[in-house]
């Protein structure tokens, strides 16, 4: 990028490139995102101003942008400081995991598992992070109550910043703690999580843009397991009668995974592919209570 004048379609073209040749993944969309943070515009906005000329403070501003992206590998989104999950916007820092795409399957799944749109639920989400699925829940299901629970104090404020923003404080509560201990004794139709399933073998092997996330957001014990196991074995307390719980998985995980929530009173449970085809959430409701024989 040197120092003569710029127009937004070269920029994006040269960007693109340089991106590309750092082995990103998306390179385009990464550039667009990025200068259009820079310019202060919405995306599209770029398509209409692909002849005009970016201004030396601006072309700054987005020079910085695409080093931090292509040399350090933070997330774009990390650098836009917000992003985009089941159509809400949310805010996103570091510190606390950025929404994956793929985590929107796990919303479709449990709404599919409660259809009714007027339903007054109780929703439980075991470490919401930036709130993503609580607040899409909350927003699909208007008479529902939410809960969310986190570990990070950091993620339950910034969820809550973001339920305030998208008017939907007043239905979601964020309590700090492990898993279910915070809502001991209370029950609830609807226990989901995305919860921490990367095996710690697999650390050296991920993606770079993911050392920019809090390992404890990522990371569960030698296979990946030892949360989501955690989850089935304590989910029998908290579910109501009719209720169940919807869980993200990683790959290779269904089996031990629906063998935890069918050994504590779950059953049947049901596979949900991603976009990409790839397992990815796991649904489970609750077995009716044997009644007492005569
Ligand atoms: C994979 S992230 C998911 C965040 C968010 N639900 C999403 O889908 O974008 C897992 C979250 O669980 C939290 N967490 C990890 N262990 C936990 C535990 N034992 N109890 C509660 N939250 C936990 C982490 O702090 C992190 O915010």
């Amino acid at each position: 990028m040197s120092a003569r004048t710029w127009t937004v379609l070269e920029l994006l073209r040269w960007t693109a490139g340089h991106f590309e040749s750092r082995g990103i993944e998306g390179a385009r969309l990464d550039a667009e995102c990025l200068l259009a943070h820079a310019l202060g515009c919405e995306r599209l906005r770029l398509y209409l101003d692909f002849d005009k000329p970016v201004e030396d403070a601006e072309r700054a501003r987005f020079r910085e942008l695409v080093r931090r992206r292509a040399d350090e590998r933070v997330p774009v989104a990390l650098l836009t400081g917000s992003r985009e999950f089941w159509s809400l916007r949310l805010a996103v820092e570091p510190g606390v995991l950025v929404p994956r795409p793929e985590t929107e399957t796990l919303v479709g799944a449990a709404l599919e598992l409660f259809p009714e749109s007027e339903a007054e639920l109780r929703i439980l989400d075991l470490g919401t992070g930036s709130g993503a699925v609580a607040l899409a829940l909350a927003r699909e299901r208007p008479k529902a109550r939410v809960t969310a629970t986190d570990v990070s104090p950091r993620a339950l404020a910034l969820a809550a910043r973001n339920a305030e923003s998208l008017g939907l404080a007043d239905r979601v509560r964020f309590l700090a703690g492990d898993l279910f201990a915070p809502v001991r004794g209370e029950r609830f139709d609807l226990v989901v999580s995305n919860p921490p399933y990367v095996a710690e073998a697999e650390a050296a092997a991920l993606a770079p843009e993911l050392g920019h996330e809090p390992g404890e957001a990522l990371f569960a014990g030698r296979d990946g397991t030892d949360v989501l196991l955690r989850i089935a074995a304590e989910a029998d307390e908290a579910v109501a009668e009719d209720g169940a719980v919807a869980v993200e998985i990683g790959a290779g995980q269904e089996a031990v995974v629906r063998e935890g929530f069918e050994e504590s009173g779950f059953g049947p449970t049901a596979l949900h592919r991603d976009l990409a085809g790839k397992p990815r959430v796991l649904t489970a409701r609750r077995r009716a209570a044997r009644g007492g024989g005569i």
